[in-house]
């Protein structure tokens, strides 16, 4: 039994040197002490002997055992670092190489100046509201006192949506103007109010100082006696409080349908500093940032509410014309929306 266990040792030991991988020496593992395994079935055999002899030989195969543990352990560390060794060789790390760093983003420049706008309109009790994009005909022109076929649409250049006419509100419309959350606010509110609507609007239209898609800022208030003195107030406390006290500012009188009066409000051109000269942006020194006025009765009363008893004054500011007028010297509004870095990374 003694030459058995010899025998057992040294295939064992031999098997074990010539194995390349793990799942080999695993084989190897299995074959000699796995519950089938040469030295397990010997030590089966040891319960055939006799008293000194069993002892004898059983502590033999157990010393055969630890040697043929001891040997595949030390062989499964040798792959293990040879494995290591051959990664490192294909892969390797310079550690001394300078790092490459994460580049941060900031928030787009119209995004700013919103977020500035809401701020200012929500210091005097304006709170937010938002109306649709893709809107119907109705809100944007027919409640605003426009009927069908009434000229003064033409100015609004609106991309109209064929599909989805609805027999009550007409065809759907890129909303052209943020005016179009009038008459949904009187539906959904109770008057008095104060709220102002800034989202996307559609024209067809790009040259220097207009985009096809661009932000505006409605703002709205109803109440007892609401004049223009409350409008002006309204709209210099947020001009100035915007560009500073001393910018110039001016209103010219105007036609909407949906105000009476009306006005177009005016400031000084940033771009080329009030001159006019050669000013791909502005008319002789004057940059056109809103319509305002005192809301049309028909208006009102589309929403439901009594002219006799409410009055109301509105106005409608072009987002990216206010960002372009504080001091960033940008001669072309299409720049904001070409999305390049060298641009956008100064504010
Ligand atoms: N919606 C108008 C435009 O896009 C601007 C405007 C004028 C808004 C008068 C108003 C308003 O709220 O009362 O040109």
């Amino acid at each position: 039994m003694k030459k058995d266990l010899e025998k057992i040792k040294k295939s064992a030991l031999s098997a074990i040197d010539m194995v390349a991988t793990p799942n080999a020496l695993q084989d190897v593992r299995v074959q000699f002490l796995g519950r089938k395994g040469e030295l397990t079935r010997l030590l089966k055999g040891l319960k055939d002997l006799d008293g000194e002899k069993r002892k004898a030989v059983g502590q033999a195969a157990n010393f055969v055992k630890e040697e043929i543990e001891a040997a595949l352990s030390a062989r499964e560390s040798a792959l293990e670092k040879a494995r290591f060794d051959a990664i490192a060789k294909e892969e390797w790390i310079d550690v001394t190489a300078p790092g490459s760093s994460c580049e941060t983003g900031s928030v787009h420049l119209v995004t700013q100046t919103i977020n500035k706008i809401v701020d200012i309109f929500a210091s005097i009790g304006f709170s937010r509201v938002a109306a649709p994009e893709v809107e119907w005909d109705y809100y944007a022109f027919e409640a605003l006192n426009m009927p069908k076929e009434h000229p003064a649409r033409d100015d609004w250049e609106t991309f109209f949506i064929d599909e989805g006419v609805s027999k009550k509100y007409g065809k759907q419309v890129l909303t052209p103007h943020t005016s179009n959350a009038q008459v949904r606010i009187l539906e959904e509110h109770d008057v008095p109010l104060k709220v102002v609507n800034i989202g996307r609007v559609y024209r067809r239209q790009a040259d220097a100082s207009h985009v096809p898609m661009f932000h505006q800022v409605e703002g709205f208030c109803v109440g007892d006696n609401i004049t223009i003195a409350d409008l002006k107030g309204t709209v210099e406390y947020f001009l100035h409080s915007f560009f500073g006290q001393d910018r110039k500012i001016r209103y010219r009188p105007y036609d909407f349908r949906f105000t009476e009066p009306s006005f177009e409000i005016d400031i000084d051109c940033d771009v080329c500093s009030g001159t006019g000269d050669n000013c791909r942006v502005c008319k002789a020194g004057w940059v056109e940032l809103a319509g305002a006025g005192l809301t049309h009765p028909h208006v009102l009363k589309a929403g439901g509410v009594d002219p006799d008893k409410y009055s109301a004054f509105a106005f409608g500011f072009g987002v990216e014309r206010i960002a372009m007028m504080k001091g960033v010297s940008i001669p072309d509004m299409r720049m904001l929306y070409q999305n390049d870095l060298r641009f956008l990374k100064q504010f």
